[in-house]
């Protein structure tokens, strides 16, 4: 593998002040998310399709849980009426040495232990933080052109697609300025599509935004669809997450993230 230096391309000034900050802001808020976010699921480890949700009703598309099968304690996932066995994952996990009926593993979920309260406090701060740095992103970026240069593909990205999808099937990346047609796709994505989505699922659930604008819950067809939309997009995020640091490790990790920190980026020779 060649180095930084042996690729001999200039250091580049490549990413501004607000998109470091913001990057970092938001990365810190979606881990604060995600395990407060799983520890509110764990009051009620289902999901459902519409307005309502009970015993009463059969529109739950998931359920995570345990029962005792032949003596022993099994953790399974129903999903659609198919029924996964997750003993020690989900449902049913080891504590201190026996299984115990628990939706997710302790290090999953913040606080550690069953606090239903604390998870809410923790979630709805880091939600308006999250709302906030979004706020201050597409502020910035419509400010200095980081929007339309960098994330919104134009006609000209679009036509380089297949070429695109080829070259990081082969894990080849140039190293330039711009950022090619998969990572504004995928950047728009995550910045223009799930943040603003999950945000608004999250104000569809929450009462109070209900009194205010009760039309945000109607437009996603009730609070438990809002709410299914709102994990189905959580799960998304997980799945950028996963491809995104890859690719960072694939294209050369330290002059990936020198410029997610400081900016600088080194460039291939030829592609300056
Ligand atoms: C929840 C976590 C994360 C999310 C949602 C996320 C999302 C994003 C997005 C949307 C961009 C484009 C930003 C823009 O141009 O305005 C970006 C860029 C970048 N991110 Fe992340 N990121 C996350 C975590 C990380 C982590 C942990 C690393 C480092 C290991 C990292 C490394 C980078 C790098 C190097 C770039 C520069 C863009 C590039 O050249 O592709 N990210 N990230």
């Amino acid at each position: 593998m060649t180095t930084d230096a042996e690729r001999g391309g200039a250091l580049i000034y490549k990413q501004r002040l607000a998109t470091r900050v913001t990057h970092w802001a938001w990365a810190i808020c979606l881990f604060f998310l995600l395990l407060s976010g799983l520890q509110i699921f764990m009051a009620r480890p289902d999901l459902y399709i519409g307005h309502q949700s009970g015993f009463e009703f059969d529109n739950a598309v998931l359920t995570i849980g345990s029962a005792i099968t032949d003596g022993a304690r099994r953790g399974f996932v129903d999903l659609f009426g198919w029924r996964f066995d997750t003993t020690g994952w989900l449902g049913a996990i080891w504590v201190n040495g026996t299984l115990q009926p628990r939706t997710f593993p302790t290090w999953m979920t913040i606080p550690s232990y069953r606090d239903l309260g604390s998870g809410r406090v923790v979630h709805f701060f880091f939600a308006w933080a999250l709302a906030a740095t979004l706020l201050v992103w597409l502020v910035a970026s419509l400010a200095n052109g980081h929007l339309k240069r960098d994330i919104l593909p134009g006609r000209e990205d679009l036509r380089e697609f297949g070429t695109d999808v080829r070259a990081h099937a082969r894990l080849e990346f140039d190293r330039k300025r711009d950022y090619n047609v998969l990572q504004k796709l995928s950047y728009f994505s995550i910045l223009c599509v799930a943040l603003p989505l999950m945000i608004a699922t999250g104000l569809a659930m929450s009462p109070g935004t209900n009194a205010l604008v009760p039309w945000i819950t109607d437009v996603f067809g009730g609070r438990q669809t809002a709410r299914t939309i709102h994990f189905i997009t959580m799960l998304a995020l997980v799945g950028f997450f996963v491809v995104h640091i890859v690719m960072v490790l694939a294209a050369g990790p330290l002059n990936e993230l020198r410029s997610i920190v400081t900016g600088w980026y080194r460039t291939d020779a030829e592609t300056e």
